[in-house]
């Protein structure tokens, strides 16, 4: 068996411990003769392992006891939609941060529900910082405030949080436990598990428990947060085996020390990173003003394009994988989450440093 270093936005790279013990537990799991997958989300087991693996969630960002912890399908798009339906009761409008691809999609299905404010929008300038704060535009009577704090496409990352005395939703599919965040702070946090938490088909939304029961009668109820929440996110059935596999991630994000000390591995990882490409004389840029670069994606440009599909074709055969930049950026992207160790990301600098050599 060869593993590779997986720089994949998303569906993302795994701990390699975590995907050991699955493997281990796949045939019988918790002494109970099947896999994990193969068992009643109702039955003791099961319902045993979900809720220490919400309590492990809790303890690791320190979430309140008056915050709903949901653990749903239909990915962090659902709730560009869920959002708007949960909270538009608040309001007739909300405001919307424009500040990348993420965003414009949340902004696109928000406005199909309630008027839409952009509160700033970078759109004209590809989407490389995030305005200072006298820039945005918040409206008085919004019902809540929508940010991306990361944005995977461009790699742009928040450096504060707008003040506002309305509920923030934050869509943190890409930055969710890579850092120390007050949960107080926000009114929805909610993320797509593919990159931070386990494998696709998990979402989780993390919400104040005053914002949950005022949702449209004839809204679709999977989308109501008081029907989710009420049932403990097993109003239908729940996709077992991707809220078992973020179990076992939480588990081994609090053996790492927890999201301070992931933190703290991961300023290494990205600071590491930049620090390379901002010393390779222009052979390597990455657009972004330099306090909203992301910690997860490292986006990164060769002078020369023409080179492109070179690095690709190497850094490949040498191990490093899914490193294309998304096509509205260009280049290269790496995606460094929580489970990229450093020695990933020392090996892609060592890689780029001999590609230059031969480049340059
Ligand atoms: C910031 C952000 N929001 C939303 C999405 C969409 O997530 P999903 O595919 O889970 O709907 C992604 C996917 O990469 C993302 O990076």
């Amino acid at each position: 068996m060869s593993r590779i270093f997986n720089f994949s936005a998303g569906p993302a790279a795994l701990p390699e411990a975590v995907l050991a013990n699955v493997r281990e537990e796949l045939l019988e799991w918790n002494g109970v003769g099947a896999s994990v997958m193969e068992v009643s989300h109702r039955g003791k087991p099961f319902m045993e392992y979900a809720a220490q693996a919400e309590q492990d969630l809790r303890d690791l960002l320190s979430i309140p006891e008056n915050y709903k912890v949901l653990f749903l399908q239909g990915g962090a798009t659902m709730q560009f939609s869920a959002i708007p339906l949960n909270l538009g009761f608040l309001g007739s409008k909300a405001d919307y941060a424009h500040t990348g691809h993420w965003g414009k999609k949340a902004i696109a299905d928000a406005e199909r529900f309630i008027e839409v404010n952009l509160a700033c929008d970078t759109s004209a300038s590809a989407y490389q910082h995030v305005p200072h704060e006298d820039e945005w535009s918040l409206s008085d009577d919004s019902a809540y405030v929508h940010i991306t704090p990361n944005e995977t496409i461009a790699g742009v990352e928040f450096a504060w949080l707008p003040k506002t005395d309305k509920p923030i939703c934050a869509d943190m599919s890409s930055t969710i436990l890579s850092r120390e965040i007050n949960v107080a702070d926000y009114g929805v946090i909610y993320a797509g598990a593919q990159k931070n938490i386990g494998p696709a088909g998990l979402t989780i939304v993390i919400v104040r428990d005053d914002l949950v029961g005022h949702f449209p009668e004839n809204g679709p109820r999977l989308l109501d947060y008081s029907v989710m929440a009420d049932s403990d996110s097993m109003n239908n059935t729940p996709p077992t085996f991707a809220w078992y596999l973020a179990g076992k991630v939480f588990t081994w994000l609090k053996a790492q020390g927890g999201v301070s000390a992931i933190e703290q591995a991961n300023i290494a990882k990205a600071s590491a990173l930049y620090d390379y490409v901002d010393a390779s004389d222009g052979f390597y840029t990455n657009p972004v003003s330099k306090e909203n670069r992301s910690r997860m994606n490292v986006p990164f440009i060769l002078a020369n394009s023409g080179l492109d599909a070179l690095f690709l074709e190497q850094s490949h055969k040498a191990g490093l994988h899914a490193l294309k930049g998304h096509r509205s950026v260009g280049g290269m992207r790496a995606s460094i989450y929580n489970a990229m160790p450093i020695e990933g990301v020392h090996a892609l600098i060592d890689f780029m440093q001999t590609f230059k050599t031969q480049h340059g």
